[in-house]
């Protein structure tokens, strides 16, 4: 039995001869980094029902108020004839936005929408108004 054991000896040393370098090799390996997970763009996706939930009622297709149909995305995005009302990334800019702070004032009472569908809306066009 002695070769046996001295095999085994043997093998213990080349395993552990193997395990080393992996072992250290496993230890010097960089410790993955997870990039910082991102706050979800606000899309279309998102923010589209509350837009038609809320604006819809009265701007949808050709005879919407003020020329608007705010119930698609295209809609949305076109405007009417006297401009756009979304310049993406800027909701300053953006009639869709300052409407809902009374800017210009000739929003029926109706267009009164609470703060955080307001944040929401401006989240998005300030995210550059992706459909997607
Ligand atoms: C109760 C009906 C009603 C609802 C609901 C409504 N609007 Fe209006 N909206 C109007 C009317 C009427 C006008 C046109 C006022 C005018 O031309 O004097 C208007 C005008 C506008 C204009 C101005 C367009 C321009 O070029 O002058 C924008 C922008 C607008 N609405 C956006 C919205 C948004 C955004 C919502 C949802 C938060 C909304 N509206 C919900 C009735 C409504």
């Amino acid at each position: 039995m002695k070769s046996n054991t001295t095999f085994l000896a043997l093998a213990a040393v080349v395993v552990g001869a193997l395990a080393v370098p992996t072992m250290s090799f496993a230890q010097k390996k960089p410790a993955t980094k997870k990039p910082a997970p991102k706050a979800a763009a606000v899309t279309y996706k998102t923010v589209g029902p509350t837009i038609t939930k809320t604006c819809a009622g009265c701007h949808t297709g050709a005879a919407g108020k003020a020329g608007l149909d705010l119930s698609t995305y295209a809609g949305i995005m076109k405007g009417n004839k006297e401009g756009k009302i979304v310049m993406a990334g800027n909701p300053a800019k953006s009639m869709l936005c300052t409407v809902l702070h009374g800017k210009p004032k000739l929003m029926p009472p109706k267009h009164a929408v609470d703060a955080k569908t307001i944040a929401v809306v401006e989240a998005w066009v300030k995210g550059g108004a992706k459909e997607k």
